[in-house]
């Protein structure tokens, strides 16, 4: 039960407002523009520092106010308050009053993930965003992932300065260690893209008829060769470039299907249940390693689903056994028959009541 209670000052048209957090499902109803986004942001900013809707901390401050101020209570022995203060677009997060001097801790404390209504960029959208996805993946199941992800592109950045000064002599003083953190890299993200593979071909066979998808990984370079090799015949296009072309940075998690690319291929309603699977099967691999502690966000499901694949997603979604937080328009669009107990929060312009605990 990661999230007990939760507070929230002047965060977009959410004024004031004091929840407390059932530890299973969470159902937040209200119209659109009601705020229930918003709430889910709020509880997003804890778990990442961030907004997962605009990169711009003064944006979210309501209206005609200085500051808005988050506090969550944790089961986390360790940190049984966190909280996040923005002010003057400067964010600012502390857990049990010490700051933090960086969000990726809040991640340790308030491991989160979440199903917004467009997830199905992580099938339509660039690379980057699948490397993004596989990199928190692995960030929260695996100590030491953050630091190795670091050093390699420090050491990539190095590497592409001295490309741009034209000092190729040098680079090949970065690439020894540039191979030895890439070649980590890679083995982290295969390894944890096998283990993802298993879990998203079982939860894809549940929400879809039958629908077939292969994933792999591409490591950034041509797997039949070594990063070394690619890295000294490439030397030439990267100085030309001042960029190093090929590397960790540029991987993909190939998601195809009668070998064509799933972009291309898969029905728009196809794509979401294709994403929703893929961040099923984090979530559950980030529960199976933690042991049942992480917080998933859904907002606006069902906007896409018939109801009984809504049924099918509801039923997943509560043997994975994360904490849900689980936004809709109308509380009948949600099927909670497998649900036995859980809280439901109305939010109208801003104000969240609870309106009922089973
Ligand atoms: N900085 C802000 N100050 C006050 N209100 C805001 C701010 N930013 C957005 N809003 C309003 O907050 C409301 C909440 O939107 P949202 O949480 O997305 O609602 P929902 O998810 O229920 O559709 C919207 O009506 C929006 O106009
Ligand atoms: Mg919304």
């Amino acid at each position: 039960m990661p999230l007990t209670s939760l507070d929230i000052s002047n965060l977009r048209n959410i004024e004031k407002t004091a929840l407390h957090c059932h530890s299973s499902l969470n159902v937040i109803v209200g119209a659109n523009g009601s705020g229930k986004s918003s709430l889910l942001e709020a509880i997003y900013l804890l778990g990442r520092g961030r907004s997962f809707r605009t990169s711009s901390h003064r944006s979210i401050v309501q209206n005609g106010q200085k500051e808005i101020f988050i506090v969550g209570k944790t089961t986390e022995q360790s940190a049984q308050f966190i909280g996040i203060h923005i002010s003057d677009g400067n964010l600012k997060a502390k857990a049990n009053g010490q700051y933090l001097s960086k969000s990726s801790q809040l991640a340790l404390i308030l491991p989160l993930l979440m199903i917004s209504p467009d997830a199905d960029k992580l099938i339509l959208g660039s690379p980057k965003q699948r490397r993004r996805f596989i990199d928190w993946g692995l960030f929260h199941v695996e100590q030491g992932y953050l630091t190795q992800w670091k050093r390699y592109n420090r050491v990539l950045t190095q590497r592409n300065t001295l490309l741009r000064q034209g000092a190729c002599e040098e680079t090949r003083y970065w690439d020894e260690q540039l191979i030895t953190h890439a070649n980590n890299l890679t083995q982290a993200r295969m390894e944890y893209c096998m283990a993802l593979e298993e879990i998203f071909q079982d939860y894809l066979a549940l929400l879809t008829s039958g629908l077939q998808l292969d994933l792999s990984y591409r490591p950034g370079w041509s797997a039949d060769e070594t990063f070394s090799t690619a890295l000294s015949q490439g030397l030439e296009r990267d100085i030309k470039s001042g960029f190093t072309q090929k590397g960790p940075h540029r991987a993909d998690l190939y998601i195809t299907t009668h070998n064509r690319k799933a972009a291309s291929y898969l029905s728009g309603g196809q794509q979401k249940l294709a994403a929703c699977a893929l961040i099923l099967a984090q979530a559950k691999l980030l529960n199976e390693r933690l042991g049942n502690t992480g917080v998933l966000l859904v907002d606006d499901l069902p906007a896409e689903l018939d109801l009984n694949h809504r049924q099918n997603f509801l039923a997943l979604l509560r043997e994975l056994g994360s904490q849900l937080f689980v936004t809709t328009t109308e509380e009948s669009l949600l099927p909670l028959d497998s649900f036995s107990d859980y809280s439901v929060f109305h939010v109208e312009h801003g104000q969240v009541s609870a309106i009922k605990k089973t």
